[in-house]
């Protein structure tokens, strides 16, 4: 088996509870995974010099919306005039998509899991949503499953136009016809528990009847104002509670008592000009958190990790280790994976080379593209073609 080794690492972020952050570091990768953190210079059959830079595990986006067609630059515009965002906008996107082949499909998510390496993200669960038709929701779980293993279905996102005021029967159909299309391609269900999408009841049914077909739960919750899907998902035992801008001191209780992960979406609370969540008094109280891009067309059109733990720091009040953290570890604990987000012996070797001495500088230079280079499986998927980073 032969050995690559990232030499001459200046700051290597582990995430590993024993190792923690190392300098002055080489990773060694066989068939894959991490099979060593040594000092630099150690040996292997290939060899690549990060050149004293930070490297830190691949980002694990938990929360993404990446098959979609169609454009919504003019509703964020309007949006930044002043008008409101609605959760209605959702079925702008679903109308395009409708209409677009699988081949453009594959081919949108295609170039957008592109800009997601190049923005350091390793692994991603993408969510279908914007096809709200058996065979269409079918359709995009099916697409996504082409680009991970955490594909989640979320036919519960909004009443598509044509159940307007039949909102009931619309959930009857996705608990059935819609799920049993869906749930061969998919690992997760997913429902949006807000006022004018789908309430507490509505959403429990959704959730019991992906539980009862193998599905893991999730839920989006608690974005536009204070409502039950916090409560619903801990209840539930679902892997994650995403959005979580509008807690309650019941809510951060019940999130801190439970296994639920609380993932933060700041780039949507940017994108959507709302307040931001809270994140301190949520980890002070013990709750485990994520942030993840939420990359869709509506709320938050961005793949860019960076600029979200620049937001969680700036306006949330995490430190950035902590907003590292959430941001690889926390999401591989909210899609409930302990192969990925930290870089220890055995984990898959998902490697983002920061052009940087240190990751608080994904905070101190926003919107900087700071990734020099990032690895899938022990693989270079992407790298800066100015990065110097040699084999040799
Ligand atoms: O996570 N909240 C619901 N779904 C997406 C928004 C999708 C859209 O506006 O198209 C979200 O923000």
């Amino acid at each position: 088996m032969s050995a690559l080794v990232i030499d001459n690492i200046g700051l290597l972020v582990s995430n590993d509870p024993e190792l923690g952050q190392v300098r002055d570091a080489a990773l060694v990768i066989e068939d894959g995974r991490v099979a060593a953190v040594e000092r630099a210079g150690a040996q292997g059959d290939e060899r690549l010099d990060a050149g004293g830079r930070c490297v830190i595990p691949g980002f694990v986006d938990s929360h993404t919306h990446l098959v979609f067609a169609g454009d919504r630059g003019d509703e964020f515009a309007a949006r930044m005039a002043g008008a409101p965002y609605a959760a209605g906008g959702i079925r702008v996107t679903t109308d395009a998509t409708r209409a677009a082949t699988r081949e453009e499909l594959v081919a949108l998510a295609a170039a957008r899991r592109r800009e997601a390496l190049r923005a350091g993200i390793t692994h991603l669960e993408i969510k279908s949503g914007y096809g709200l038709t058996v065979e269409s929701e079918k359709r995009l779980c099916s697409v996504a499953a082409e680009f991970t293993g955490d594909v989640t279905f979320l036919g519960a996102h909004v009443v598509p136009a044509e159940y307007e005021g039949r909102a009931d029967e619309y959930v009857e159909v996705v608990r059935g016809d819609m799920l049993a299309a869906c749930a061969p391609h998919a690992r997760w269900i997913d429902v949006f528990c807000e006022k004018g999408a789908f309430d507490e009841e509505q959403s429990r049914a959704v959730l019991e009847a992906g539980r009862s077909a193998g599905l893991g739960l999730r839920v989006h919750g608690n974005q536009l104002g204070p409502g039950p899907g916090v409560r619903l998902a801990v209840e539930m035992g679902a892997a994650s509670v995403d959005h979580c801008t509008y807690l309650e001191d019941a809510d951060v209780e019940a999130l801190a008592a439970s296994d639920t992960v609380a993932t933060f979406l700041p780039a949507t609370d940017f994108s959507t000009r709302q307040r931001y969540p809270d994140a301190r008094r949520v980890i002070d109280a013990g709750a485990t958190v994520a942030v993840a891009t939420n990359c869709n067309p509506g709320s938050s059109y961005t793949t860019s990790m960076g600029f979200c733990l620049a937001l969680a720091v700036r306006d949330m009040r995490m430190t950035a280790e902590e907003a590292l953290t959430a941001a690889t570890l926390g999401g591989a604990r909210a899609l409930r994976r302990d192969d990925v987000g930290h870089l220890a012996a055995g984990a898959r070797a998902d490697v983002a080379v920061l052009d940087a001495p240190s990751y608080s500088h994904l905070v101190y230079r926003p919107g900087v593209p700071l990734v020099a280079a990032t690895l899938v499986a022990g693989r270079v998927e992407w790298r800066d073609p100015d990065f110097g980073f040699r084999s040799a």
